[in-house]
């Protein structure tokens, strides 16, 4: 069932409280929620980024899972992607009917873009992941935190509940991104967490462009890698870049 957003008058410590419960059950420093980040990106209001931020308290038993599962698999930090929060905003305030994400590992974006269109009641979440598996039966920290754990699957420290309906499919973005492009009738999220090298992102960029529709979000993680790919793709579609706080997440939305 559709939640509609529930704006207030004077929403703003009530809202912040929320998203730093959220925050802190993830146990992430760094997934402290950028309002001004989510603004520029939406074009949506003060008072409806308040609204959609005191949601956040709800998340709370839903980021406390996936910590467990992610110490259970033997990471005892979260590593993986630093704004879930804004994702999850992001999905309540475009309202997307399609989203697509490259690179789903243990699944912490797929799940906030999924409990997002969940409280929306519409749209379809498709990631595409080429996941590395874990060498030994023990996670050693000399190895990348994005392998799965053995026997386990991409988007293993997710909430099962919400894997239905959502369309994962397993291979290169390289061979899998453009066939499933070719299906859809518009794209209103883009998250580009794959492989970061400057080519690639650049190849996903204008792979995703032609379905990209007006006030498309475009996001891009760990740019430190990609050089001046993103800046270029910004170019090429006649959009500001939008850094989230002093990072290298990156986006930008589709005039
Ligand atoms: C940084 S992790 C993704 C993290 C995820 N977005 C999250 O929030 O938990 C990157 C993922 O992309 C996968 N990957 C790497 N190269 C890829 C490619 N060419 N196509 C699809 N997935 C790829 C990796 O194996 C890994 O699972």
């Amino acid at each position: 069932m559709t939640r509609a957003i529930a704006t207030e008058s004077r929403p703003s410590a009530r809202a912040r409280a929320a998203a730093e419960r959220a925050r802190s059950a993830l146990g992430d420093r760094n997934a402290a929620f950028d309002d001004r980040w989510l603004r520029a990106l939406s074009g949506a209001s003060r008072e409806r980024v308040d609204a959609v931020r005191a949601e956040l308290a709800e998340l709370v038993p839903y980021e406390q899972r996936i910590r467990a599962e992610q110490r259970a698999g033997g990471r005892s930090y979260y590593a993986q992607f630093r704004a879930p929060l804004e994702l999850y905003a992001l999905v309540r305030l475009l309202a997307p009917d399609h989203i697509i994400e490259t690179g789903v590992s243990s699944g912490v974006s797929s799940t906030h873009f999924l409990l997002g269109l969940r409280e929306n009641g519409r749209g379809t979440l498709h990631s595409i992941d080429l996941p590395l598996s874990q060498r030994g039966s023990r996670f050693s920290s000399r190895e990348s935190p994005v392998v799965l754990p053995p026997g386990r699957q991409s988007g293993w420290a997710m909430p099962p509940e919400l894997r239905a309906g959502w369309d994962l499919r397993i291979g290169p973005s390289e061979k899998v991104l453009p066939a499933l492009v070719d299906e859809l009738p518009s794209v209103r999220i883009f998250l580009h967490d794959s492989k970061h090298t400057p080519a690639h992102l650049l190849f996903e960029l204008r792979t995703v462009r032609p379905k990209l529709s007006r006030g498309a979000v475009v996001i891009a993680d760990n740019t430190v890698w990609t050089g001046a790919a993103f800046p270029r793709f910004a170019r090429e579609v006649g959009a500001p870049v939008r850094r989230r706080r002093r990072s290298d997440l990156v986006a930008l939305t589709v005039p």
